[in-house]
């Protein structure tokens, strides 16, 4: 299907589309989707306090953007604010398109103050619940919203209707201006304060001060099914969420369709989606959700509880929620909880929606997650905490890597990012403090085109073991394997699942342990890979792919849109 990209107009565009017509494949009922995001500071009061926060529209959360598989899209996003900044559509494979995913410094220079850029995709082979967040500092603390990709017209969910759908983003809030407080943890070379409150919708729910009025409210009627798409915008949480007296299916993750399995309580790592469906079939009355954190190693978190109400038809608001009226989360390090839930993630693996999992791999990676310190002169103990993969911290480049790489301009990055650490160790064993030799530098692997590629993360114990759920661009990939301790290549493997993993474009390392992933490297550009916790992020955790045009005529990257930012 061609890409239409650099088509001059609207009209123009629809005469050639319609021009094409008989000649290809493309579906009569394709749209094209259009969204102006103006970014703007908005006065917004929480817990008591009101306070300036950089948002889409004045929205907060930001708008939902709404499609169906199949669709063009084309948002405007204008910059209004002091910070320059770029939008990732996280989860959109962009095909051949990495000028519209949107990671500053990896796929395009930010959109500067006062200036504008249109992000203009095509949404193939995709249908669920994905998000849009600014993906620049730390701003997607407040710069976040729901992607909704409806199927094809005439292809019904896999599961029974719902009556209805709502969307529910768990976030985090600060009482202080987010930039400032990442700007202070920075200087002092230790973590930034940890957040003030959880979110649903944007909202800390009545457990706060000042905060009956911000509670999100949902509307059932009795005897109907529901669809929920639960998105984690947090930026360092990983959330429980339940909702009392009520069961959840899981029935999708990421925008790939599971098994549908029950559940009490879901557990969401920062950058997952998980749709669940819910029957209000309970006494009619006013039930609360809940979100909390899970954090299983020796790190402090906010932890505290946001609240939201699952109402039912006709139950005034002054009716008090039923009891029990929390709903029932795991303990907050319940890592017997979070192995089970993740192992009960299956691809649905039907006829229609198979899971293809590569059998065969091209090029096997292991990389270990590492904390560590560098010594910092002007920091609050001499030291500056850092993270590495492979011992190597990433330094963001001055220029964006993807056109770099598309231009051929060298000496921006280097493609000798090691497929394996150069020393072995007990990497889940007793602490480690030492530094093992982290190096800096902006490295990236080169895969490929159409290789398959199986790729280990270990985490390590080196100052403390932890939870880190990885991102890849551009790709979804199947997670064959996961467990505790130090993986090991002779039995590990043999237990892969390779029929039915689950497919996602986020998944989690448990704390101290592994987790393998499979993905063929059928998208060409340049894809950032790291860790969603932005808090490790901004400390080096991340490297990107730099994946090879294929030999056919629309196996390469697409030409540059004419309005990409320059640095
Ligand atoms: Cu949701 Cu690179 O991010």
């Amino acid at each position: 299907m061609a890409h239409m990209m650099s088509f001059p107009s609207h009209t123009c565009l629809l005469i050639i589309l319609f021009g094409f017509i008989g000649l290809t494949s493309f579906p009569v009922e394709a749209a094209i989707k259009k969204y102006q995001f103006d970014i703007q500071v908005k006065n917004v009061s929480r817990l008591c306090h009101a306070k300036p926060i950089v948002t889409v529209n004045g929205r907060f959360p930001g708008p939902t953007i709404y499609v169906r598989e199949g669709d063009r899209v084309q948002i405007n996003v204008t910059n209004h604010v002091k910070y320059n900044l770029s939008i990732h559509w996280h989860g959109l494979k962009q095909y051949r398109n990495g000028w519209a995913d949107g990671p500053a410094y990896i796929t395009q220079c930010p959109i500067q103050t006062g200036s504008s850029y249109t992000y203009d995709f095509n949404v193939t082979g995709q249908r669920g619940t994905l998000w849009w967040h600014a993906h620049i500092l730390w701003l997607r603390a407040t710069v976040y919203g729901a992607i909704v990709i409806m199927p094809k017209p005439g292809t019904p969910f896999p599961f029974p209707q719902p009556a209805r759908e709502f969307e529910i983003l768990l976030g985090e809030w600060w009482h202080k201006d987010v930039e400032e407080v990442e700007k202070q943890g920075n200087k002092m070379g230790l973590p930034p304060n940890m957040s003030d409150a959880h979110t649903i919708n944007g909202k800390p729910g009545p457990l706060f001060p000042c905060s009956e009025k911000h509670t999100y409210a949902m509307e059932v009627e009795q005897g109907k099914t529901y669809l929920l798409r639960i998105i984690n915008a947090a930026l360092n949480d990983e959330l429980f969420f339940a909702i009392a007296g009520h069961n959840m299916t899981v029935v999708e993750v990421d925008a790939v369709y599971t098994k549908p399995f029950n559940t009490e309580a879901i557990l969401i790592a920062p950058g997952q989606t998980t749709n669940v469906l819910v029957k209000a079939n309970k006494l009619a009355s006013r039930y609360f959700m809940a979100t909390r954190t899970f954090m299983d190693a020796p790190i402090p978190v906010d932890n505290k509880t946001a609240t939201a109400i699952f109402q039912y038809k006709g139950i005034p608001n002054t009716v008090l929620p039923s009891l029990p009226s929390l709903p029932h989360l795991p303990a907050g390090n319940d890592t017997v909880f979070a192995l089970s839930y993740n192992k009960k993630i299956r691809s649905l693996n039907s006829a229609q929606y198979p899971a293809n999992v590569p059998l065969k791999v091209d090029r096997n990676l292991f990389l270990t997650i590492g904390l560590g310190k560098n010594s910092c002169p002007t920091c609050i103990n001499g030291t500056r905490l850092v993270a590495s993969l492979n011992n190597v911290t990433f330094v963001m480049p001055q220029t964006a890597l993807l056109q770099a790489h598309y231009f051929n301009n060298k000496g921006v990055f280097r493609t000798d990012f090691p497929d394996r650490p150069s020393t072995t160790f007990n990497y889940t064993g007793a602490p480690l403090t030492a530094n093992l030799g982290t190096s800096i530098g902006t490295r990236v692997s080169k895969v490929a085109f159409n290789s398959t590629v199986e790729l280990v993360l270990q985490d390590t114990n080196l100052l403390s073991v932890e939870s880190h759920p990885f991102h890849l661009h551009g790709y979804n990939f199947f997670v064959v394997g996961t467990g505790v301790g130090n993986f090991d290549p002779s039995k590990d493997p043999a237990k892969y699942n390779l029929v039915d993993p689950v497919e996602r474009n986020t998944v989690g390392v448990p704390t101290g342990g592994w987790t393998a992933i499979r993905f063929r490297a059928d998208n060409p550009g340049v894809w950032f890979f790291h860790c969603h916790l932005e808090l490790h992020t901004g400390w080096g955790l991340k490297t990107a792919f730099v994946v090879e045009d294929g030999p056919g005529q629309d196996q390469s990257v697409l030409p540059p849109p004419k309005d990409l930012p320059a640095c």
